[in-house]
């Protein structure tokens, strides 16, 4: 049975680049493997210095996860930081790891770029990717495009302990899934935290009408045609909207006569009715937070067993034992 692995960050609300990107994927391999997905707070740690943030995101994401169609009868679910093994074989891993190939990285210098301080954690966050991925002899990682650099320096990573102590680990695969590689944010710009054009998960109604509305647009009358393959309206349309409601979208763009508020109006409709039940489900995990906890508490013992038994493997490969 194949392995499938992904971790999301819990440095602020989910957004739909999160959703579609990796989390609506995930979900949907749950039924191809044995599936482990986590909640990075070792790694949020980078960015986020309010504890009681970190707190309440950490849960959040559990929430919404599980809201979002996550069955915690046959995946696993897990704070990454109840499974402190990882951060062992991290530093293991990170006595092979050559420095240009985390100099290379590109998310370092753009997350400084956007004012995250330059730690050390902040540099050797591959080599911690790294080690979540290895740890759980992983075969499958379902992400967006943006972390397609850190799964080749987690292969290149793998390949080099196996050069030096002989085959420890298998190659993980990504698994990224073209049409969603990269969500647009409401500037058109990729949907990111640190670029403030997120659109978040479960916003109330008023909230997330407001924000529809604030999605970018040019300044082309009503009355005038418009290209809808220009428009952010569009592609985010074509995330919900079936095939021929997006023909339809499409042929009323190049017609005219109907203004970009018309359009942004029936994509706030669209994406209320897609999380409708979700929305509901979660309404239930909140007045029930003990059901998250008992998750939260068998994920970790599950995974825990596992990285047991591979850092087991490792140790003994590296001389440790
Ligand atoms: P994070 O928390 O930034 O994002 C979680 C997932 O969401 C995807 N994503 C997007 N996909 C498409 N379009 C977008 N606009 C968009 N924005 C975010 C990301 O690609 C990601 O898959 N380093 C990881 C967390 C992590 C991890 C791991 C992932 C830690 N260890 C091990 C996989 C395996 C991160 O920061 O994701």
């Amino acid at each position: 049975m194949i392995r499938i692995l992904s971790g999301i960050q819990p440095s602020g609300a989910l957004h739909l680049g999160n959703y579609f990107g990796m989390m609506r994927p995930a979900i949907e391999l749950q039924e191809r493997g044995e599936a482990f997905y986590f909640i990075a707070d070792y790694h949020a740690l980078t960015s986020v210095r309010d504890p009681a943030a970190l707190r309440a995101h950490s849960r959040q994401i559990a929430v919404d996860f599980l809201s979002c169609g996550l069955d915690p009868a046959r995946t696993c679910l897990f704070r990454q930081s109840d499974v402190p093994e990882v951060a062992e074989l991290a530093w293991i891993l990170s006595t092979v790891t050559p420095m240009g190939l985390l100099e290379r990285c590109h998310s370092f210098k753009d997350k400084t770029a956007h004012g995250i301080s330059p730690t050390h954690g902040l540099f050797a966050y591959p080599v911690l990717m790294a080690a979540d991925i290895l740890l759980y002899d992983s075969d499958l990682v379902p992400v967006g495009r943006d972390q397609k650099q850190h799964l080749e320096v987690t292969r290149d990573i793998a390949v080099k302990m196996n050069e030096t102590y002989g085959t420890l680990f298998k190659l993980p695969e990504p698994h990224i899934r073209e049409e969603v590689a990269t969500v647009k944010g409401l500037d058109g710009q990729k949907m990111s935290k640190s670029y403030h054009n997120t659109i978040d998960l479960f916003l109330p109604e008023k909230v997330l009408r407001k924000t529809i509305m604030g999605i970018v647009t040019d300044s082309t009358p009503v009355e005038a045609p418009k290209d809808p393959g220009q428009s952010t309206i569009v592609d985010l349309y074509r995330l919900f909207a079936s095939p021929g409601e997006i023909a339809d979208m499409e042929a009323r763009f190049r017609a005219g006569g109907t203004g970009y508020g018309d359009f942004k109006k029936q994509l706030f409709e669209r994406i209320l009715d897609y999380f409708r039940l979700m929305q509901a489900r979660r309404d239930h995990l909140l007045a029930h937070p003990e059901e998250v906890d008992v998750v939260l508490r068998a994920g970790a013992e599950k995974a825990r067993s596992v990285a047991a038994s591979v850092l087991d493997r490792v140790r003994a490969g590296v001389g440790l034992r």
